[in-house]
């Protein structure tokens, strides 16, 4: 007799049984789902067949299949057996789309790139019990899968998450766990919020202070304790070489990593350390998180060498197309008072203050395309016009914010605030913030990006995705509370 499957939504832990004869559990939930007649029973005859022996995909396969078999599965370039799993090419596949083949003797996998394949993997592995990704050995020495055709490929280029590394230091280990968990989920873009005020996350050479000083916070340290950080020494930072190599285990699973240098504003942890790169102007007014004297001088010319000294190393460090900037939540006070961006104002004509916001975005904007890369944002980007046609806008201020982004015609990736931060709280008798809305499960489950924006079919297509965001305010507390935050509502996204 047939077995109950049983299909987790996997890192949740929350179990769902599935019985033979309906759809499997498959998240995200493929295009098409075909059943046939009958099962492929899996046993010790089973080999991969893959062109390339040492394929990441192939060998992914094996890995995780051993863990859960109680035999091993030969990785061959030809059919050594009656029953294999085999890869093949397809190139009338779409971008990251794959064929999943179940028959009765035979799985076989089409794809036209590396992407497509990892992803057919992903979905095969989620017919099998949910411990072949914990990695507990089963010893499981015959496994029925249905036969079936499944199809899929994504609606949307860009499938992401926002971690923010700055208010809580994440290790690599867990930096690793992420991308993983991610990749299982199909999404393919791990932006990380390396520089905020409290503390910067990535070793910048030229600048040694930016971690020595800058990633450090605490009674003694530069930066001051924030988010019951407490009197000791608390922070973090990822060398060059560290982050590369992330780069590259995140590759191998079809993440890219987008690197965010917060400017001109959320900067305490790089205005500490220079020192003279704000305007040394005040004001009574606090940033959005409470901070003062967190925002570089717009006027002062000698900035953009520093800056552009940094942009240069993380242009190096990162093979991303895109280098995010921020750009968001600016107190414009200091500019005001400021001789240098006033002179500034002058020269260029600007009536407004708010306008060197503009100013300073361009000049950017110039940097990093000097330096190869595509500029990224926050929608505050956007406020003051003029972008290249190519400078791509992360709107987290609502809807409204997504369809000025693109009426203005930039390349925007979805983040609204009200259904996409997940720090909010799940419910209000729940911890995390509220001031966006409260997201429980299912908001998240049934966003629709493009919902409240009535786009022409062209101006869709600038809508290239949509990523959940999590800030990590007080996210120590407990140990792993940010993995309670972020799953499952990033299964749902
Ligand atoms: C943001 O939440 N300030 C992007
Ligand atoms: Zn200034």
């Amino acid at each position: 007799m047939r077995k109950i499957i049983l299909l987790s939504v996997l890192i949740c832990g929350i179990v769902i049984p599935t019985f033979a004869n309906n759809n499997p559990n498959i998240i995200p939930t493929p295009n098409s789902i075909v059943k046939g007649e009958g099962v492929f029973v899996i046993d010790n005859d089973l080999t991969i067949v893959s062109d390339n022996v040492k394929d990441f995909s192939a060998k992914y396969l094996q890995e995780k299949l051993e863990t859960v078999f109680d035999f091993p599965v030969n990785i061959n370039t030809s059919k050594k057996s009656e029953k294999y799993i085999i890869f093949t090419n397809d190139k009338s596949i779409k971008e990251e789309g794959y064929k999943l083949a179940i028959e009765p003797n035979k799985i076989v996998i089409s794809s036209s790139d590396n992407s497509g394949k990892y992803y057919a993997v992903q979905t095969l592995l989620q017919l099998f019990p949910p411990q072949i990704y914990s990695g507990a050995k089963l010893r499981i020495k015959e496994y029925p899968v249905d036969v079936m055709v499944i199809e899929d490929a994504p609606r949307f280029s860009y499938r992401g998450f926002m971690l923010d590394v700055s208010r809580t230091f994440f290790d690599l280990d867990y930096l690793r766990s992420y991308i993983d968990w991610m990749s299982n989920h199909k999404l393919n873009r791990l932006h990380l919020h390396l520089t905020d005020d409290n503390g910067w996350r990535i070793e910048i050479k030229k600048y040694p202070d930016l971690t020595n000083k800058g990633a450090w916070r605490g009674k003694d340290e530069l930066i001051p304790p924030t988010y019951l950080s407490g009197s000791k020494r608390y922070g973090g930072y990822y060398t060059q070489k560290e982050m590369k190599e992330l780069i590259a285990y995140a590759q191998d699973r079809n993440v890219m990593i987008i690197p965010e240098f917060d400017l001109p504003g959320h900067c305490l942890s790089s205005t500490a350390v220079f020192g003279d790169v704000t305007c040394g102007t005040s004001t009574d007014r606090p940033s959005a998180c409470g901070e003062f004297d967190n925002v570089w001088c717009v006027g002062k010319e000698s900035n953009y060498k520093i800056l552009e000294n940094i942009i240069k190393e993380l242009a190096d460090i990162f093979p991303s197309p895109y280098l995010n900037i921020g750009g968001d939540e600016v107190i414009f006070d200091y500019w005001a008072q400021c001789p240098e961006c006033q002179a500034l104002m002058k020269k260029e004509g600007y009536e407004k203050v708010e306008e060197l916001h503009g100013h300073f975005v361009r000049r950017m904007e110039d940097i990093i395309t000097k330096h190869g890369k595509v500029m990224m944002g926050w929608d505050d980007i956007q406020d003051f016009g003029g972008l290249r046609p190519t400078s791509t806008v992360v709107a987290w201020r609502g809807q409204a914010k997504g369809l000025e982004s693109v009426k203005k015609g930039q390349p925007t990736v979805m983040q609204a605030a009200q259904y996409l931060y997940v720090d909010m709280q799940y419910t209000p008798a729940e911890r995390g913030h509220s001031w966006a809305a409260i997201i429980p499960l299912d908001r998240i489950y049934n966003y629709e990006p493009l919902q409240d924006m009535d786009l022409t079919p062209e101006e869709e297509k600038l809508i290239i995705g949509v990523q959940a965001g999590l800030w990590t305010e007080l996210m120590q507390f407990p140990p792993r509370f940010s993995e309670y935050q972020v799953f499952p509502r990033l299964c749902a996204l």
